[in-house]
């Protein structure tokens, strides 16, 4: 795992944009896998850029998204489809066919719903770079504690831990959801590479957690612990509880001097 520290979100949000689009670059046609929430918001913000000035291109990229609130339709304003083409797939050259996020309206039939979900990642080619945020309770997607570290993408009950985080992003007079449709760990350990962000006090211990901790299915980031070719990108608040900062930045310049092209 490469542990990225930076000094606050905004060089969080650069960093990502800049892995991102450099492997975009690299691969034209690259499988991107994508997470929502308040982290990655700047990061899509500074890909908007590059590819309003920098003309990057996304004619030929092909995205999944983690995840998608059951119950909710593409236009409700809290679901995950509306913050996509909000925050990114409105303002860049991608074909809307390209883009594959979780149905949360799917009625009924969910587990052959989300067979379908995994073939089509299959049918893609599998994804190349998966971009994921953090919950507070240690969760990647929405791969709640206690997610198989093999599981698929399925129906998830949300913990009222993740409910109360996430109700804040909703109306009063909103309903909030209490499943929601997610890509298992199984599911995000296939990916060719992960990139995690954090940033804020409030991520510190889900981030020593996912770091540092045991692997454990209390905290599914952890799985990335297995993974060859996990990126961790975090902000100095949300790196705050980690016991080895120090060496994380040592193992970093000195990646940068061997090995550059891991650094994409
Ligand atoms: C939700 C999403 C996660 C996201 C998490 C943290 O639970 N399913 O993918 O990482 O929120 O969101 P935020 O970045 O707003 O803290």
């Amino acid at each position: 795992m490469l542990v990225i520290i930076r000094r606050d979100s905004r060089q969080v949000s650069e960093e990502a944009a800049r892995i991102v689009a450099a492997a975009v670059r690299a691969k034209p046609t690259l499988v991107l896998g994508l997470a929502t929430g308040s982290t990655p918001v700047g990061m899509y913000h500074e890909l908007v850029r590059l590819h309003t000035e920098d003309g990057l291109d996304f004619a030929k990229v092909t995205t999944f998204n983690l995840d998608e609130y059951l119950g909710l339709a593409a236009e409700h304003e809290q679901s995950y489809h509306y913050y996509m083409n909000e925050h990114l797939f409105r303002h860049i050259n991608i074909p809307p066919k390209n883009v594959h996020i979780p149905d949360g309206q799917v009625p009924g039939g969910y587990e052959s719903y989300c067979e379908s979900y995994e073939r089509q990642i299959q049918a893609a080619g599998g994804i190349d770079l998966q971009v994921l945020g953090i919950g507070k309770n240690g969760h990647i997607g929405f791969n709640e504690p206690a997610s198989s570290l093999a599981s698929k993408t399925r129906v998830k009950t949300l913990t009222m831990e993740t409910i109360a985080d996430n109700r804040r992003l909703f109306k009063p007079e909103d309903t909030m959801p209490t499943c929601a449709i997610t890509m298992g760990i199984g599911t995000i350990l296939q990916a060719r590479r992960l990139l995690l962000l954090a940033s804020g006090k409030g991520k510190d211990r889900a981030v020593a957690k996912a770091v540092e901790g045991p692997i454990t299915a209390s905290a599914t980031a952890s799985a990335l612990q297995i993974h060859p070719d996990a990126t961790v990108v975090l902000d100095r608040a949300a790196a705050s509880r980690l016991r080895n900062r120090t060496y994380y930045q040592r193992v970093l310049k000195m990646t940068a001097k061997l090995t550059p092209n891991r650094l994409w």
